[in-house]
């Protein structure tokens, strides 16, 4: 598995295939191509052959610091395989070599299958539960807009903490 750097031709094909990725298109304003332009040293993809089955699209933020996954997505067929725990140990390496010590993510409350995952991989939810018990901070993205909220502390060498073969 190689993870290399998300190319413009990357960029077109995942949002030319949207719901391979995420089984609907709703989220495509979300694919800003600053993701290939201005922050192209944080969103990755791994292929298979010519075809993308994974990207993660991140981004170092300094104020905190911290590195926030924005998107991270694998085509259905490629599911299971761990390629988005690649991807993620891949960003947390590189965030921690940039001087974060945490990593973030967000999702809406009924993305049950996001919250199973980062759980997964050690994220903790902030805020507090909803009527379905999920953990959320209220109004985060707006009025009415209940958001998960995922963190997890990074060690110094990324914070992986299952070996990549
Ligand atoms: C969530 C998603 C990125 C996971 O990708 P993936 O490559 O299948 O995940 P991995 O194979 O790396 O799995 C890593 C761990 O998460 C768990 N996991 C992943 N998806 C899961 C799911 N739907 N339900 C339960 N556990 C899940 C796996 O069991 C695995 O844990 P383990 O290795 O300890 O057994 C993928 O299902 C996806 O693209 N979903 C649609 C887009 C989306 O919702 N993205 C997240 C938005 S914040």
């Amino acid at each position: 598995v190689t993870i290399a750097p998300c190319t413009k031709a990357d960029f077109d094909q995942i949002v030319s295939a949207l719901p391979d990725f995420w089984g609907h298109d709703r989220n495509r304003s979300l694919h800003h191509p600053m993701f290939v332009n201005e922050l192209a040293d944080s969103a990755y993809v791994i292929r298979d052959g010519d075809t993308v089955a994974a990207y993660l699209f991140g981004l170092v933020a300094t104020a905190a610091p911290v590195g926030y996954v924005h998107l991270v997505a694998v085509r259905s067929a490629y599911r299971h395989l761990g390629l988005a725990r690649r991807l993620y140990d891949h960003f947390a390496a590189v965030a921690a070599s940039r001087g974060c010590t945490q990593l973030k993510a967000i999702t809406v409350p009924d993305n049950a299958g996001s919250i199973r995952f980062h759980t997964s991989l050690g994220f903790e939810l902030e805020g507090t539960p909803n009527p379905d018990a999920v953990s959320v901070i209220a109004d985060y993205a707006g009025p009415g807009l209940d958001r998960v909220v995922f963190r997890k502390a990074l060690g110094r060498s990324g914070g992986t903490t299952h070996p990549v073969a």
